[in-house]
């Protein structure tokens, strides 16, 4: 009776299911437990020094107002600087959204492009947001099955195969969450080609650029096809996440929708946040970055054998952001029937916490578990130790 207020759009967000896992670990530790947390989807680094006395220098000097809408001139410029440097592509500042968090540029693309019932088709297993954001602005979310034969990322034919009379745009991230594949050029643009023939909108979420191993070659849509829509944001290679800060590229005649949606929905992304990610592309911080992503890497390499050999199926190296997603049936029983069961059992007595597959999809969700390298690496190879002691 009390929910009969709430709009039936708000009934369908699904909460995420990590958050029962968490609210245990937080019991037990609570209790003096030590948890070795796993499930944690942002780096555990502090946000670097430089870009924090930007932000505090920010403040002192009373920069506590709104930026314009489409975010603050000097940081619209110096990301298509960045794109230039990094990517070697041309993009005009005119055409950088700045918005609080890829959060927020998936609601303003979400909700300049699908119309009421229109159809955006994602990956499944991926980011779990999405189809929520689909849902809130009245769109649809179709989550294609995908596995290990298509590196868990949408291919060309299955653009073909999925795309309707309803469909208006497919969605990817690459590097992924929750799998870490990467998406190669060749990939990107076979899945341009086959959107553009459908006259669809491509959008490419990159916010693990840059987090990314074994020097894979990584490329931004934007070097493919000028028309596509990118997410970023300062949350995960630039170690943000408090900041709330990211940024939405999109082609040209799009911008002024943009920037009326963004003045409706939030007026303007925080302002020290802006002027903290100015000192964000500067040497100094690109160096601590990159010091970071050696770390990410190293504690990929270890991990990913420790769990392998523990019995977990990895059926894909990844390669990015930083996540593990493996098959755990060895470990599925009576007693622990699916993923969730696995992630409370494996809190409860190994004290590790786990993202069970359901938070990120339904296709073959009960059998997957995200292990997020999110901790020191001597942690990791405990949680390992750990778990595996259970089987003893
Ligand atoms: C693939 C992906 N996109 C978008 C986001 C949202 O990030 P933020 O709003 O912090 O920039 C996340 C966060 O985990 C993510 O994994």
């Amino acid at each position: 009776m009390a929910n009969s207020n709430i709009s039936q759009r708000s009934k369908d967000i699904t909460p995420f299911h990590v958050m029962d896992i968490l609210a245990q670990a937080k019991k037990l530790e609570a209790q003096g437990e030590d948890i070795i947390h796993m499930e944690v989807g942002e780096p555990d680094f502090t946000t670097p020094q430089p870009i924090i006395d930007a932000g505090i220098a920010a403040l002192k000097s009373g920069q506590t107002h709104y930026t314009p809408a489409l975010g603050l001139p000097e940081l619209r410029d110096a990301i298509s600087d960045w794109y230039q440097r990094r990517y070697h592509v041309n993009i005009s500042s005119e055409r950088v959204v700045i918005t609080p968090g890829a959060s927020g540029a998936l609601l303003l693309v979400m909700g300049a492009l699908l119309e009421r019932d229109q159809k955006v088709l994602l990956a499944d297993p991926g980011y779990p947001c999405n189809r929520n954001f689909a849902r809130f602005v009245e769109g649809k979310a179709q989550s294609i099955a995908v596995d290990e034969s298509t590196n868990y990322q949408l291919t060309s034919s299955l653009i073909n195969k999925h795309w309707d009379t309803d469909t208006t745009m497919a969605l990817v991230a690459s590097p992924s969450n929750p799998t870490g594949t990467i998406l190669s050029k060749q990939d990107l643009t076979e899945l341009a080609d086959a959107i553009r023939v459908k006259k669809g909108h491509f959008v490419v979420d990159e916010i693990y650029h840059g987090l990314t191993y074994d020097d894979t070659e990584v490329s931004t849509i934007l070097t493919i096809d000028n028309d596509a829509f990118v997410i970023n944001s300062f949350s995960k290679f630039f170690g943000m996440t408090g900041w709330r800060l990211g940024w939405l590229i999109v082609p040209d005649e799009y911008v002024s929708v943009m920037d009326r949606l963004a003045q409706n929905l939030f007026l303007s992304a925080p302002t020290m946040s802006q002027y903290a990610a100015l000192s964000a592309f500067s040497t100094e911080s690109l160096d601590i970055l990159e010091q970071r992503r050696q770390i990410f890497e190293q504690r990929r390499n270890s991990l990913l054998p420790a769990l392998q050999t523990m019995g977990l199926d990895v059926k894909t190296t990844p390669q990015g952001a930083f996540y593990i997603y493996g098959d755990c049936s060895a470990f599925l029983n009576e007693q622990h029937p699916d993923s969730m069961a696995l992630s409370k059992f494996w809190l409860q007595h190994a004290r590790v916490a786990v993202t069970p597959g359901n938070d990120f999809g339904s296709y073959l969700a009960e059998q997957y578990i995200r292990f997020a390298y999110t901790n020191d690496e001597q942690r990791l190879l405990e949680a390992v130790e750990r778990i595996s002691t259970i089987y003893k």
